[in-house]
């Protein structure tokens, strides 16, 4: 396999997920060692604008006539020779399409390559084998190009890159268990959950549109995850389904028959109006647990230290005073892992509020429970700036 740490690698995974341009453009320089020459471009022309994933599931035209805007501006301005091909295709978007409707309208595609570092003691999802190389896993999401079209559950929001890695750093947490994602979006937390084990994976939206688009990303995945040469990661595509469910109307029997074990989601709080309804959903969900969970709850003495609401103030304390992370991984299903960015302090204080008083223990444990770094490429990533946030309710 090739060189994660390449430059190669690095430029190819970044264009394929479509990270900013003035993220590139650095890469394709330190490939070129020091400017973007024409054998750069050569390699840029091939294996990024016209990789063979991009001919099926291509990513936005608005995003590549940027590229090719910017490699011509930079080539030039280091004198170096630009490729012909390179100006006709940006001559051609001139002509044929305007800013507002390559970048305003339509889907595009977002390859994903999550590269799992060859270590001894890391176990993949696969089988508890121990790999000696590093591993990559690819996932196809469309997406809309800009944040809000097609409602935000068509975005990928950067709380569902950091729960992928969350659960993929954390296999045994999901595995042999029924999880359920509640406002799945472009569905990339369920295709990570397939990829872990989980024994069942149900995901749920209350848009319609980001579920349509959710049904159109696991059927590609599943596809290509059964096709593709690297190692194959997922499991029966059946283990998988998705629901239309708006928080507001829920119903709640329905919620705790589901079965769920393991309750996620990413970046799910952020509308005030909402926030009651998300409580209500999380409690039904959380208030299945089996009595032999509650027993260990109960005995486990150094977890009641952290019984009701964590504040902001003593959070990083708590945290941080016990570093034994396998606390916070108890076998005390059901439980929830939720990923947010906190946007609205108040919206989120509100949540919290209103969680604690629905008998909802609320942890952080960002600090503690720790993921690899498998998208090492994707610099736009802000892992900083997500925090996630272990559930469970104290009356079950
Ligand atoms: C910011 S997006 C996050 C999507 C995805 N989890 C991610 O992180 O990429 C919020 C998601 O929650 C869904 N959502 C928001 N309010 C909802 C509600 N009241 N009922 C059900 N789903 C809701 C949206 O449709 C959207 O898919």
């Amino acid at each position: 396999m090739e060189d994660p740490n390449s430059c190669e690698f690095r430029l190819v995974s970044a264009f394929l997920a479509m990270e900013p341009i003035n993220i590139l453009i650095p890469i394709a320089r330190e490939l070129g060692r020091g400017s973007i020459t024409e054998e750069v471009q050569n390699f840029i022309h091939e294996e990024c604008i016209n990789n063979k994933i991009c001919r099926n599931y291509p990513p936005s035209q608005f995003y590549v006539k940027s590229l090719l805007k910017q490699i011509i501006i930079d080539a030039e301005s280091q004198s170096q020779e630009v490729l012909d091909v390179f100006y006709e295709k940006y001559a051609q978007y001139l002509i044929n399409c305007k800013d507002y409707d390559l970048s305003q309208t339509g889907k595009c595609y977002r390859i994903l390559k999550f590269v799992f570092p060859a270590s001894s003691d890391f176990l993949t999802s696969v089988d508890n084998q121990r790999i000696r190389e590093s591993v990559i896993m690819t996932v196809i999401l469309r997406s809309s190009p800009n944040m809000l079209e097609g409602g935000t559950g068509c975005s990928i929001w950067p709380s569902s890159l950091f729960l992928s890695e969350f659960i993929l750093s954390h296999p045994q947490i999901f595995s042999s268990k029924c999880c359920f994602e509640i406002g799945s979006g472009a569905g990339l937390v369920g295709i990570c959950l397939a990829n872990v084990k989980a024994s069942k994976v149900i995901l749920s939206d209350g848009d319609l549109s980001a579920l349509a688009n959710l049904k159109h990303n696991l059927e590609i995945n599943l596809v290509v995850m059964t096709e593709k040469t690297e190692q194959e990661f997922c499991q029966d595509p059946r283990l998988v389904e998705y629901r239309h469910l708006k928080w507001e109307s829920a119903s709640q029997d329905d919620l705790q028959n589901c079965g769920a074990e393991v309750i996620l989601g990413a970046d799910i709080i952020y509308d005030t109006s909402c926030v009651p309804h998300l409580v209500r959903v999380l409690v039904a969900l959380l208030r299945t647990r089996r009595s032999s969970d509650l027993k260990q709850l109960i005995t486990n003495s150094k977890e009641s230290s952290f019984e009701g609401m964590i504040t902001e103030d003593n959070l990083d304390n708590n945290c941080n005073e016990n570093k034994d992370s396998s606390i916070f991984c108890t076998n005390a299903y059901p439980v929830a892992y939720i990923a947010t960015v906190i946007r609205n302090i108040d919206t989120f204080d509100y949540f919290l509020r209103l969680a604690f008083e629905a008998g909802l223990r609320v942890i952080n444990i960002t600090k503690v429970m720790g993921s690899l770094n498998l998208l090492p490429y994707f610099s736009s990533l802000d892992r900083s700036s997500v925090n996630l946030y272990r559930i469970s309710s104290l009356h079950s």
